[in-house]
């Protein structure tokens, strides 16, 4: 893809399972990277991997629910590279309830992981990509902030919410040459999804139910969805901002 060679991208969510897709795409693609996640063992056997075959990878362990500790990384990375192009806010997290079964504790978590941690990396990273002369912001929201998701209510308003911010930043921050666009995925088969449908025959059961009402009859892979985010990232999509578009096999469409 044009443009991608040698540019700098943080990715939060790197260990996870789409994280690690996109990682290993952009690495492909010779991007340098800094690649983020609060879980610090797993990175750092994702992150040598990364590195032992070729890429430039800095591994940060850190939660993006904290300010201060997002401010620090993003220091620390702009040390390390001297700019950041490219921001990926993948990093996310839900547990399947019916609204009424939850409790505010809950709501906080939810929000603190899905809404304000991509809040927090905007107000780090944003300075330095208009520093940088513009950059390239991807967030990974879901079909659940566009049509719902059963047993997602306080997600999905995040990932709603995500959408909205999105379309915010991009109209404020178009004259700075930043482009902010975001990828909805539908159903992926990750660790993530694994505990939403559940174990053994009721887990198989809902994700059997979930194949058949794709049109392209199967759930998604992590490999599917780096493909949309490398293209945002790159010089094909420079004139593409505030754009939100699913990754879903067909699940969702809109007139
Ligand atoms: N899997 C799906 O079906 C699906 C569907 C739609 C959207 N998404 C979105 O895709 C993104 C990636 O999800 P995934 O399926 O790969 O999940 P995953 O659970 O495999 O990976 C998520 C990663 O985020 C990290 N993380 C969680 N909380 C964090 C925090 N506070 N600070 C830093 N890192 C944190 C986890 O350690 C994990 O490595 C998420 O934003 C998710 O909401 C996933």
């Amino acid at each position: 893809m044009r443009g991608l060679k040698e540019r700098v991208a943080l990715v939060t969510g790197a260990a996870g399972g789409i994280g690690r897709a996109i990682c290993n795409r952009f690495v492909d693609e010779g991007v340098k990277l800094i690649a983020a996640d609060v879980n610090d063992a797993s990175l750092s056997e994702f992150a040598g991997e990364l590195n032992s075959r070729g890429g430039d990878v800095l591994p940060l362990a850190f939660d993006i629910t904290s300010f201060e500790e997002v401010v620090s990384a993003v220091a620390e990375a702009v040390a390390h590279f001297g700019k950041i192009d490219v921001l990926v806010n993948n990093a996310g997290w839900d547990i399947a309830k019916p609204f009424l079964d939850t409790e505010p504790e809950l709501w906080d978590k939810i929000i603190s992981i899905n809404l304000r941690g991509p809040l927090n990396l905007h107000k780090a990273v944003l300075p330095h990509l208009i520093a940088a002369g513009g950059g390239k912001v991807i967030n990974i929201a879901s079909d659940a902030g566009r049509v719902g998701s059963s047993g997602e209510s306080v997600y999905s308003a995040c990932k709603g919410g995500l959408i909205a911010f999105s379309k915010t930043v991009a109209r404020e921050c178009a004259r700075d040459n930043v482009r902010v666009n975001v990828v909805c995925p539908g159903p992926t088969d990750t660790a993530l999804l694994r505990s939403f449908v559940g174990e053994g025959e009721y887990g198989q059961t809902i994700y059997d139910k979930l194949q058949k009402a794709i049109p392209l009859k199967r759930l998604g892979q992590p490999d599917d969805i780096p493909g949309m985010v490398a293209f945002f990232a790159s010089s094909d999509a420079d004139f593409i901002t505030g754009q939100v578009i699913s990754v879903s096999g067909g699940l969702t469409m809109h007139g």
